[in-house]
């Protein structure tokens, strides 16, 4: 039995969540959900049964986590972020298998962002409030707007990057990093 803390308004239900994680007022997460340890889920939040949520995840206020999504370690979901698991949805109309939505590790949702179920965003990327996100982002990138766009690259810090040549960027830092089809690498 991990220790973990639950204010007492909240209804959970499944028995895998991670020491230190902590789950606010009026959270409902189901009983198939597996969440790690250290994460934060804030007040108004409902987690459905097929979801995988990793460690020191920061799930702020009023968000719903549907069936198919995978939110890797480190990842920062900002308030009212919306995720949907049904391209075509129909009332009734039940799929017997949902479209996945997969956060890479380390990146970070924007308040008020809506995410297209079929897609994946890399590390460290950082979406803008109110991003629309209809394709694969990658890895380290920034981006905002409806339908969301590349506005550059973000470090590690969440830092803007300086252009240095062709397929190579600089972090404030001095640490470089160049581009490759899915993204970002250090170099
Ligand atoms: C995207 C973000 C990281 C800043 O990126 P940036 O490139 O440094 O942006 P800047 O502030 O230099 O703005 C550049 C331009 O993009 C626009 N812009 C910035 N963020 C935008 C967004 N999310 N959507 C649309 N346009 C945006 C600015 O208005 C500005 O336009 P202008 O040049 O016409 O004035 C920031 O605006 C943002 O949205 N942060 C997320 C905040 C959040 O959700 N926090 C959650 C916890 S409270």
């Amino acid at each position: 039995m991990s220790n973990y803390f639950k204010h007492s308004s909240a209804l959970v239900e499944t028995d895998d969540i991670g020491n230190d994680t902590r789950v606010w007022a009026f959270v409902h997460i189901l009983k198939g959900a597996k969440i790690g340890s250290n994460c934060n889920i804030c007040d108004h939040c409902f987690i459905e049964n097929d979801v995988v949520i990793g460690d020191n995840v920061t799930v702020k206020s009023g968000i719903y986590i549907w069936d198919g999504a995978v939110i890797e370690d480190n990842v920062f979901l900002g308030p009212n972020v919306v995720l949907t698991n049904d391209l075509r949805p129909r009332s009734k109309a039940h799929h017997a298998k949902f479209q996945k939505i997969i956060i890479k590790k380390n990146a970070s949702i924007g308040a008020n962002s809506t995410i297209l179920c079929g897609t994946t965003i890399g590390e460290y990327a950082m979406a803008g409030i109110g991003s629309v996100i209809t394709r694969n982002v990658p890895a380290y990138a920034l981006i905002y707007g409806n339908p969301a766009k590349q506005h550059g690259w973000v470090d590690e810090k969440g830092d803007k990057l300086s252009f240095v040549e062709k397929g190579v960027w600089r972090s404030v830092d001095e640490i470089f990093y160049k581009e490759t089809e899915a993204g970002l690498i250090r170099i």
